[in-house]
């Protein structure tokens, strides 16, 4: 099951460990509305899966504060109805949450067994799916990222860059700190807890996979912008501005800071995560050869 951000790309890393079969709202192998159990449950049957990769989510996060309902079947109640499945079945569950179960301010960045606080409904319905899935008794891994972007459309850095295309400068907030990460990274990950699911030390297991570093938003932007213009992905660089957060109003409260550690995803897989910097050079390696 995949999402637009990162859909492709998780899509081509999976193909490589055996057979993929996928849903969508719309396209796909199979077409099925997520949040309807009954055909969720249907799809699962028929397809008789090994594991189940759930990256699908209502990350509308500022509607999610008018319309809770919605967020917490698709993001609180499928991953639980998943999990339910697959601990029938015996199947692998890897499900995916958010550095928004945190609301910060913190003194260094966040490891899974901090506390979780989340400031907005989105983040309240992703750390639900976290505990349901925990409760459940399945085999599943929770891998929370952030700030996730790619070179399709539908994320930050694709925003970014389509206004600084048109000559538009930028004003980016500058109070908001957090790990950007690139899908291809985060895919990268999700294959690796697959092919290497024997290392797993538990049932239930909670792992922050992110880039690696710590970013305003505003330092993200115009990193991005200036990369962008060495890859001949803009033509120009355009201005970037720092704004608070005060001046850039949103119905759901942001994190201030939402850094995650992951160390204990590096210490079991004995890697080490890239850096945000990387992860920003290989999308725009993506982006660039998408556009010849
Ligand atoms: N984006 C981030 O910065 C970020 C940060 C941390 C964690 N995450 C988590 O990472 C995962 C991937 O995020 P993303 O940003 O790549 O997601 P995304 O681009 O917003 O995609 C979400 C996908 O879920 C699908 N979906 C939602 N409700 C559905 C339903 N009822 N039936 C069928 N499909 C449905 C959407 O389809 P439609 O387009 O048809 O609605 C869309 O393809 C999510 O679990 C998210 O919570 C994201």
């Amino acid at each position: 099951m995949y999402p637009a951000v990162s859909r492709p790309i998780l899509a081509t890393g999976l193909a490589g460990l055996g057979e993929v079969i996928q849903t969508d709202r719309d396209s796909g192998d199979f077409r099925c509305d997520l949040s309807d159990h009954r055909l969720v449950d249907k799809s699962l049957h028929r397809v008789r899966p090994d594991v189940v990769v759930h990256p699908a989510a209502w990350t509308a996060v500022d509607r999610a504060e008018d319309e809770p309902e919605t967020a917490m079947r698709v993001n609180r109640d499928l991953p639980g109805w998943l999990a339910g499945w697959c601990r029938e079945h015996d199947a692998l569950l890897i499900h995916f949450s958010t550095d928004y179960v945190f609301s910060g301010p913190h003194d260094r960045p966040w490891r899974e067994d901090d506390d979780p606080a989340p400031g907005n409904v989105y983040g309240r319905s992703k750390l639900e799916s976290e505990r349901l899935i925990q409760a459940s008794g399945a085999r599943a891994v929770v891998l929370r990222t952030a700030w996730l972007y790619s070179h399709f459309p539908g994320n930050f850095l694709s925003a970014i860059l389509t206004r600084a295309e048109r000559g538009h400068s930028l004003k980016v907030v500058s109070d908001q700190i957090g790990s950007p990460t690139w899908a291809g990274h985060l895919a990268e990950a999700c294959c690796r807890v697959i092919v290497e699911q024997q290392r797993l030390p538990a049932l239930y297991n909670l792992f922050h996979v992110a880039g690696r570093g710590q970013l305003s938003w505003y330092e993200f932007a115009r990193m991005a912008v200036e990369r962008a213009v060495e890859f001949g992905v803009l033509d120009q660089p355009v201005q970037v501005e720092p704004i608070e957060s005060a001046h850039w109003p949103q119905k759901a409260r942001r994190p201030v800071w939402s850094v995650l550690d992951c160390e204990r995803f590096e210490a079991l897989f004995d890697t080490r995560l890239p850096s945000v910097e990387q992860g920003l050079v290989e999308c725009l390696e993506k982006w660039k050869n998408a556009l010849c």
